[in-house]
């Protein structure tokens, strides 16, 4: 890939690299990396200041935050506990989706913990809202909620979130594990995706 240019709406961002430079289908910065480890830096104090007393059961909501749980887990200084589970949601690719499933349960139990779900992006609320009554269902002592990114304005019910990373415009993102169709969750920066790969904006 080297002399070759790269596309110009990505001129003037910094480069991705490699492969990255030349596809099309991938848009202006929405959130860069440096900004992103400063964002995660802050939020891994707060949580670390919050629960001093009664450290947490992250759990993460694959695959989405998959990055994201790595790199908060890293930020919080005390002996917290990890798992995952995997929800998977009905619908396309870009769009909000109607219908929101388990495919993957928590291995730990959950009654009386202090829990920390650990999501990627808040988009309709739905897969928020299904979690919410999942996790209650499993009786923990507390559950709180932390978002990367939460979209404004598209959240038909409150939505109530003790730790939000972002909140970005209603567009649809890629990168920092976000994908489509299982691609471009490597991608450093957080970045507007192109279903037609245009250039203009
Ligand atoms: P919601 O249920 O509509 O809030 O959607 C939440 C889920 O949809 C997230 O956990 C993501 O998996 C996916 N999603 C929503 N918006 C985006 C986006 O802009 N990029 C990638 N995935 C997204
Ligand atoms: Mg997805």
């Amino acid at each position: 890939m080297t002399g070759v240019e790269p596309l110009p709406h990505r001129q003037g961002a910094d480069p991705l690299g490699g492969f990255w430079d030349h596809d099309a289908h991938i848009g202006p910065v929405v959130v860069g990396q440096d900004e992103i480890r400063r964002r995660v830096a802050e939020l891994g104090r707060q949580i670390t200041a919050d629960y001093a007393d009664k450290p947490p059961l992250l759990v993460g909501v694959l695959k989405g935050a998959f990055i994201f749980m790595a790199d908060l887990a890293r930020a919080i200084k005390l002996p917290v506990e990890i798992d995952l589970m995997a929800i998977a949601s009905y619908g396309s690719d870009t769009t909000a989706s109607g219908g929101v499933r388990s495919m993957k349960d928590v291995d730990t139990d959950l009654v009386g913990r202090d829990v920390l779900v650990v999501e990627d992006i808040i988009d309709s609320g739905v897969t928020l809202s299904y979690l919410r009554r999942y996790m209650w269902a499993h009786r923990p002592a507390s559950l709180e909620v932390c978002a990367l990114l939460v979209k404004s304005g598209l959240q038909r019910r409150k939505i109530d979130l003790r730790y939000i990373g972002f909140t970005i415009p209603p567009d649809f993102v890629i990168g920092y594990g976000l994908d489509v169709d299982q691609r471009y969750r490597n991608l450093p920066d957080i970045c507007i995706y192109r279903p037609d790969g245009s250039t203009g904006d």
